[in-house]
């Protein structure tokens, strides 16, 4: 037996768990409808798809959500997973689970995949015979993807820097890159018996002033790592930054980066698609507000030229939305789409090159590196702050880099900290700027930086 199946088999025997049939799941994968493989949509599609997120804690509710989704006209189904899932801790999730059942409240931010299993959560899946994306934000998705996998949904989300640096603040990274390395390696061998299973990144981090530098070579890092242990449909993504012609270059140079490295590492065979996120950093209260917030966030995504969309509610800065408001958001997103028409195509080349050779420089650092694995270099580069994510909780990360807004917006580089920006594009991040404040004018601008869309 291979070291793999024995630690799926460790992993498995949990006691959350109800007999995992490995051979009844590699028949199910085997046979499963197409229409479940979002990597199958992505090949066939002429129009952006369509996600909304979403999980509520009973089977019953999320089935009704469902069907909301449904008669909106959704592309992509989330299934968005509660906050003790994602922290391993499924037996608080089993008792929350059964008083959300028997009270008619939610205990639970989202819907308890280990706790309903693999054979209940199918059948829905099944049922509604659409592409499921598994939301979730988990460092040890182990278990989490592989009942995922068994219930049918074939798209995953996170890595193992995305779904740490944002979300954690002490769990070990050196971890998270091995058991993300498990996640990879399960998603690469049920491809081979269908479509590929499509892995996606999670680009917006912390959501805040991350310079796209930054986020451009934390998804290509986690494209690669994902690549390498054999996954053939990968999703790079990013969130919108507050400035229309930024994001337009970010998307022009991670599509063309991400070709170009898989081609590096002779991966070129993959299929890199490119996912956009509707506004990610503090929503206005102002629920009309909102819609036009969300509104533009299409249209941009529509000028960045994503494959797929992930969008946001009119409730977004009150909780979790109602099943009413996320559909709503569908079906507004898909009449923005079906009237945006004879988009211009706009080249920033100036903006094009700069933001190119600063990302190059970074990958350049890591790969230079002395250890001896890619997941080595990463977490080496992490740890010595050649990486670093602005607002990230993580104790591991430096949070030295300082960004700010220019006059159009765009999120601009004014200390690099450990971060090789070579000077020509820090020179040019700096002189865009207004630094003639003193600091505490500068902080001012940074906190007004961040809530620009309030
Ligand atoms: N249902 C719907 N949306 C959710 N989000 C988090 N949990 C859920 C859920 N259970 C959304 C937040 C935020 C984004 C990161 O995920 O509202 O918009």
């Amino acid at each position: 037996m291979s070291l793999l199946q024995e630690e799926r088999e460790i992993i498995l025997s949990n006691e959350y768990v109800d007999n995992f049939d490995f051979d009844e799941v590699e028949e199910f994968v085997r046979n499963a409808s197409k229409d479940l493989f979002i990597s199958h949509h992505f090949a066939k599609a002429d129009k952006m798809l369509v996600q909304p997120r979403g999980g509520f804690p009973t089977y019953k509710q999320q089935y009704d959500l469902y069907e909301f989704f449904v008669k909106s006209n959704v592309d992509v189904l989330p299934l968005t997973i509660d906050s003790n899932t994602r922290l391993n801790d499924y037996g608080t999730a089993k008792k929350m689970l059964r008083l959300s059942e028997e009270n008619e409240i939610d205990m639970l931010n989202g819907y308890p995949l280990v706790n309903h299993g693999y054979r209940t959560t199918r059948k829905m899946i099944t049922n509604f015979n659409k592409p499921v994306s598994l939301r979730h934000g988990t460092p040890d998705a182990r278990l989490l993807i592989e009942t995922a996998i068994a219930s049918g949904i074939f798209e995953i989300e996170g890595g193992p820097i995305t779904y740490l640096l944002p979300y954690s603040k002490n769990f070990p990274l050196d971890k998270a890159f091995l058991y993300w390395k498990y996640v990879e390696r399960v998603c690469a061998n049920y491809s081979e018996l269908n479509e590929p299973i499509n892995r996606e990144s999670f680009g917006p981090l912390t959501a805040t002033l991350v310079p796209p530098a930054i986020t451009i070579v934390i998804q290509l890092l986690e494209m690669l790592l994902a690549l390498e242990e054999g996954v053939k449909s990968f999703s790079v993504s990013f969130s919108q930054q507050g400035s229309m012609n930024q994001d337009i270059v970010t998307g022009a140079v991670i599509k063309k980066l991400a070709r170009y490295y898989a081609e590096e590492i002779g991966c070129g065979d993959a299929a890199i698609h490119l996912v956009y996120h509707q506004w990610m950093g503090a929503f206005p209260t102002n629920k009309d507000f909102a819609e036009q917030l969300i509104n533009m966030s299409t249209v941009i995504a529509s000028m960045v030229g994503a494959d797929k969309i992930i969008t946001k509610t009119r409730e977004e800065a009150t909780g979790i939305p109602t099943p009413q408001a996320n559909a709503k958001t569908v079906a507004d997103t898909q009449y923005t789409l079906r009237i945006l028409n004879g988009l211009p195509n706009i080249v920033d080349e100036e903006e094009e090159e700069i933001l190119t050779l600063e990302v190059k420089a970074i990958m350049e650092a890591v790969f230079n590196d002395s250890a001896d694995t890619l997941w080595r270099k990463v977490f080496n580069s992490i740890k010595n702050g050649v990486i670093d994510v602005p607002f990230s909780p993580h104790i591991i990360n430096h949070n030295n880099m300082i960004t700010i807004r220019d006059a159009n917006k765009n999120i601009r580089i004014i200390d690099r900290g450990n971060v090789p920006i070579p000077d020509r594009c820090f020179e040019y991040e700096r002189s865009q700027c207004d630094l003639s404040k003193d600091t505490k004018g500068i902080v001012n601008d940074i906190i007004h930086d961040i809530g620009i869309m309030q």
